[in-house]
């Protein structure tokens, strides 16, 4: 058997831990060779890759990025506005490769259901830091970079009380506040805004000053998706291709410069960016990933092609990446981590 790996997307912790698991369990269960495909849909684009031995994947489970490197901006079906799925497919065929094993996010699942329509064989196993894939409860990432931004919430916290001020402190997430409301609740914020639930300047203001005149801070977790009401999304800038052409950041500082004229501390923000994605993957994530990635090479064994393996119910199961593709999971209203929110007092913009 000849299986195919590659890693999509933007760069997370336990990527390696995948690669690690998916490799060693291939090898051991189906005694395949695995091509190590670089720099995701890039290096399958301009067919660039090499073998993967045991030894090449000892000693990377707790590193950080991926050792195949990444592209989040590549798609065999529009290269500069040319198709190139076929050449694609040419090349699995000169490979003589039997699957391929897609660990990625929303985007890599997207273009990887455009594969298997064309008849690769697909396994896919859920990355991101997000936490927004569809069909999953949790993707390997998430759990460090809530780690990361919990631990920088509690740092923000103490410049806050010693100079009294408000601190904010903006979280990735993309489209959904996953990791803002989990770390924001880790790091005891006392306001969490998210994308789903668009704030009200004048009202995150109003509890700002009533804590003024009991406590020294504030510490506020932002979703680089979130909006105040009646407002648009904070863009940093725009890619030309890939799946989602607008990159996010900034809206911790539109907060900023909307809540000072309102409030009599000092506002301050902090955005967090790629440090969210980059470190050693916690314990969690590290058997999360290798779960996960043992799960695809089982699926590749059974032959349970056009599957990504997921977590539903806390149990490990897969589900047809075509209910995945082009779909997202956000927090809903009724999530019980939201309702435990409001429940202990945590302001969300709304109120
Ligand atoms: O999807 C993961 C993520 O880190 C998002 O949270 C963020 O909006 C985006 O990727 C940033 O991507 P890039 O590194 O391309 O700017």
């Amino acid at each position: 058997m000849r299986i195919a790996l590659l890693t999509g997307g933007g760069d997370c912790p336990g990527l390696n831990a995948v690669i690690r698991s998916v490799t060693k369990s291939l090898i051991r269960q189906c005694n395949a060779e695995v091509w190590g495909i670089a720099d995701g849909m890039l290096g399958l684009i301009e067919q660039r890759g090499r073998w993967l031995s045991w030894d090449d994947v000892g000693g990377i489970l707790a590193t950080g990025g991926t050792v195949l490197g990444t592209s989040n901006s590549s798609s065999p079906f529009n290269v500069k506005g040319v198709d190139r799925s076929a050449e694609v497919m040419d090349y699995v065929r000169d490979l003589k490769l039997d699957a391929l094993v897609a660990i990625g996010g929303d985007g890599t699942m997207t273009i990887t259901h455009g594969l298997t329509k064309l008849g690769l064989p697909v396994v896919g196993v859920p990355k991101t830091i997000d936490n927004d894939i569809y069909g999953c409860e949790r993707s390997f990432g998430f759990d460090t970079a809530v780690a990361t931004v919990t631990d920088a919430l509690e740092r923000v916290t103490t410049t806050g009380q010693s100079h009294g001020r408000i601190m904010i402190v903006e979280t990735m997430g993309r489209y959904a506040g996953w990791i803002a409301l989990e770390a924001g609740l880790a790091g005891a914020a006392d306001v969490i805004l998210l994308p789903e639930i668009a704030y009200d300047v004048d009202a995150v203001a109003a509890y700002c000053r009533e804590r003024e005149d009991r406590h020294r801070h504030t510490v506020i977790c932002i979703a680089e998706g979130a909006k105040p009401v009646g407002g648009e999304l904070t863009v940093a800038g725009r890619v030309e291709v890939g799946g989602d052409p607008i990159r996010l950041g900034g809206v911790a500082h539109a907060l900023r410069a909307q809540l000072q004229p309102l409030v009599r501390s000092e506002v301050r923000a902090t955005v967090l960016g790629h440090v969210q994605r980059g470190g050693s993957p916690t314990p969690f994530d590290r058997v999360l990933a290798t779960q996960y990635g043992n799960a695809a090479a089982g699926l590749v064994a059974r032959g349970e092609f056009g599957r990504m393996v997921t977590l539903q119910a806390g149990g490990l199961t897969s589900i047809p990446i075509d209910d995945v593709a082009g779909r997202n999971r956000g927090v809903e209203g009724d999530s019980p981590l939201l309702v435990c929110a409001r429940q202990i007092g945590v302001m969300l913009g709304d109120a």
